[in-house]
């Protein structure tokens, strides 16, 4: 066992559960109630459990609890839906790329993409050197000068939808995250935040491909 990264060999050795990270046998354990939240995050608040220029954050959106931290993170322009826990199991089930969740994003893009460039954008673009993975990109409205696309992605590359919008010509006006594996959106207010149930925290794991939570 080990206590913040020190092996413990007293017994009897005392622990805060709200602060300290015990793991045993190499695996971390939760000690605290784990919780985890849902934010419809909206524009102008960076992803960061704390900013050395104190700019405002997405923590500041949330209640205080002791080890809540984001899963992922989302561009301080980009809206939509945010999971943050102190759950740090659940936050490896998700980000492991090994685990590929589903991601969809509404992308107002500017102009009307062409077939070719919707396709090329679903069997993937080269970015900063590497080609993204197949997406799934569906056009759901045509407006005179923009569009708007469903694009679901299981990579998590720094700017990846914007990039890719980009990179076929149709630079990003807008971007929501509207699902996350079996999670949707629905209709969370912007800025508002709401408990996930245990069922969605289960289909979580699930959809990561972890059958139970790998702490039991
Ligand atoms: N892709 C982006 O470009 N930005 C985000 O915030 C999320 C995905």
């Amino acid at each position: 066992m080990t206590v913040n990264g020190e092996v413990i060999s007293l017994l009897g050795t005392k622990v805060d559960p709200e602060q300290d990270v015990v793991t045993v046998d190499g695996k971390p354990i939760q000690m605290s109630t784990p919780r985890t939240l849902m934010l419809n995050k909206p524009a102008g608040y960076i992803t960061t459990r704390s900013d050395p220029h104190a700019r405002d954050t997405v923590m500041s959106l949330v209640p205080e609890i002791p080890g809540l931290h984001p899963i992922g993170r989302l561009d301080k322009d980009t809206t939509g839906l945010l999971l943050l826990t102190n759950d740090g199991t659940l936050t490896n089930a998700l980000t492991h790329p090994r685990h590929r969740v589903n991601k969809t994003y509404h992308a107002w893009v500017q102009e009307i993409p062409t077939e070719r460039a919707v396709r090329k954008l679903m069997t993937g673009v080269e970015i900063e050197g590497k080609k993204t993975a197949p997406a799934q990109v569906e056009v759901l409205r045509v407006d005179k000068h923009r569009t708007l696309l469903a694009i679901t992605i299981h990579e998590g590359r720094k700017r990846q939808v914007r990039l890719m919008c980009a990179a076929v010509g149709h630079p990003v006006i807008s971007l929501t995250r509207v699902s996350l594996g079996p999670l949707v959106l629905g209709h969370l207010k912007e800025g508002k935040w709401r408990d996930l149930s245990p069922a969605e925290v289960q289909s979580l794991f699930r959809a990561a491909g972890v059958k139970e939570r790998e702490d039991k």
